[in-house]
């Protein structure tokens, strides 16, 4: 499958021509690592490869696809990622030990452009309680792991894992030995986002001078938003020499998360006057990556969130609007289109045949396989029937669903639920499990439990269920509810999506979304001990 813009990468090469080299800025999406270590955040694998399609025709310089000794599925995603990525590096994180550098070599030596990305952890709080190493001791295992991965690429980026925390003549020598043993990148992460922009903007100073051979390689940012700053620290990171952000799309990621993609790669353009760094990023892609990464990773973007958010170009009050209309630039400091973002345009009705499908979906950036087309084809028609207007993002919603589960081994064949004032609700649900029909009926406290229940008589599990979400994705009465669920087991958790004009039937897909990841999570067995933020 193909996603196709208006723009593309040609043009925006095109437009760089005439910038200064030195103040091109690397972009380095990690959203299928860092982003997909956020809790609930697992994808598929079909999921990852549709989102590393999309960063490598955005044109972002270095997609991490992932953390190949954390699981066998993990390292199917990197090796998949690495032969179907044309144009980015694709990178395997790996932590210092030998296993783990060669199972990241073995992931990534199917990409055109092979990376290892080997850290550890160099602050004394992480020395002590994580690692239970000293300073010394990681000094060597530092210049160790990068010899190890240069056997298999001469691109290899080191990290310091929560170096802004770490004491600056410790961080000092690890980078020097990172260097002297051919690391060509040097990553200096605020692993916990503890940072403030003048701090951050110190180190990466004086790491960049003063460090023996600091002048030959790319200094890197990767800044976690615990305190909100991690935007404003990478940018900082780039005033003060470093060339390559990590960020990821929608600003996914652990905890608080990462730096937004989207926000850097804007906050650059339009902020040119006084951030005179360039990046080939295409930034009309970001509302369908938004779009695709909250999808697959069931993580929805907050309304109003900078760059991508649903209200992020709303002009709601008088005033606004007034001005607006005399002139834009009184409230609009980037234009709608620059991100991707068009006005909701009626889409389809009922009579609208295949052709006219098919095309709908190439102007939305999707290209489907046959039985994808037919499916999700046969939903549409479903759709129209109910809904009197079928706008773009409908055929998103929809769509999104329908590639997001073709390969479930569970699917939602059948729903009819009884409720209402003095009604005892009653559901009656249908799933067919690896290709069998199974049906069951009971009563609940609510539509939505009983539901839920049903689905549990039929698939037993021991899940508890910390999120349950009802969205629209239009407006209107006849609008699609788009339904979000989050499943926790034994410390893991997954997250599904569900999109129907019947919230009953959006709520029942969604769970059972999240637990066809939870089963591929059973399935790929348990992480690594010390994954990383
Ligand atoms: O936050 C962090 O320190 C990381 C490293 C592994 C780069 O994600
Ligand atoms: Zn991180």
């Amino acid at each position: 499958m193909s996603q196709t813009g208006k723009h593309d990468t040609a043009t925006v090469i095109a437009e760089n021509a005439a910038k200064d080299p030195k103040d091109r800025v690397l972009i380095f999406d990690t959203t299928l690592r860092d982003g997909e270590q956020s809790p609930g955040a697992a994808m598929t694998l079909e999921d990852k490869l549709r989102v590393a399609e999309v960063l490598d025709e955005m044109g972002v310089d270095i997609i991490e696809a992932g953390f190949p000794i954390s699981s066998n599925g993990d390292f199917e995603a990197v090796c998949e990622i690495a032969k179907l990525v044309k144009n980015s590096v694709v990178c395997g994180l790996s932590r210092s030990s030998f296993a783990d550098i060669d199972r990241a070599g073995e992931a990534v030596k199917f990409a055109k452009y092979p990376r290892i990305h080997t850290f550890i952890s160099t602050s004394p709080v992480h020395r002590k309680w994580k690692l239970q190493m000293d300073a010394e001791q990681v000094i060597d295992a530092v210049g160790a792991s990068v010899s190890r991965a240069r056997n298999y690429t001469d691109n290899v980026e080191w990290s310091a894992e929560d170096a802004t925390r770490t004491e600056w003549d410790v961080l000092f020598r690890c980078c020097e030995l990172a260097i002297k043993q051919g690391a060509t990148t040097i990553n200096i992460p605020d692993t916990v986002g503890y940072s403030v922009p003048e701090e951050y903007y110190a180190l990466i100073k004086r790491l960049r001078e003063e460090v023996p051979g600091g002048d030959k390689v790319v200094w890197s940012t990767h800044c976690h938003n615990d305190l909100g700053m991690a935007v404003a620290n990478s940018l900082a990171g780039v005033r003060a020499g470093a060339r390559q952000i990590e960020c990821t799309i929608n600003g996914l990621g652990e905890r608080a998360g990462n730096a937004a993609l989207e926000e850097i790669v804007m906050a650059l353009k339009v902020r040119g006057d006084i951030l005179p760094y360039w990046t080939e990023v295409d930034s009309t892609k970001f509302v369908r990556a938004s779009k695709l990464v909250a999808a697959v990773s069931a993580f929805p973007v907050q309304y109003n969130k900078a760059v991508v958010g649903r209200n992020a170009f709303a002009h709601e009050s008088g005033i606004h609007q007034d001005g607006m209309l005399k002139n834009i630039e009184t409230y609009e400091i980037m234009r709608p289109e620059s991100v991707g973002l068009s006005k909701s345009t009626l889409s389809l009705g009922k009579l609208s045949g295949r052709a006219a499908f098919r095309d709908k979906l190439k102007q939305l950036g999707y290209e489907l396989g046959d039985n994808a087309f037919q499916d999700a084809f046969r939903r549409f028609k479903d759709l129209a029937d109910k809904k009197k207007l079928v706008f773009d993002e409908d055929i998103e919603a929809l769509v999104d669903q329908e590639v997001a589960t073709q390969y479930d081994r569970i699917k939602l064949v059948g729903l009819s639920v009884a409720a209402g004032l003095g009604v005892a609700p009653k559901a009656t649900l249908a799933l067919e499990i690896d290709g069998q029909r199974h049906e069951h009926e009971t009563v609940g406290d609510g539509p939505v439990d009983a539901i839920f229940k049903c689905i549990k008589a039929l698939v037993p599990h021991e899940a508890r269920l910390p999120l349950y979400q009802v969205s629209a994705v239009t407006e209107g009465t006849d609008a699609q509810a788009e339904v979000m669920v989050r499943l926790e087991e034994n410390g893991k958790e997954v997250t599904g999506r569900g999109a129907d004009t019947d919230t009953m039937v959006a709520s029942a897909r969604a769970y059972v979304a999240a637990l066809n990841k939870l089963m591929m999570k059973r399935l790929r067995g348990p992480h690594a001990q010390a994954m990383t933020g």
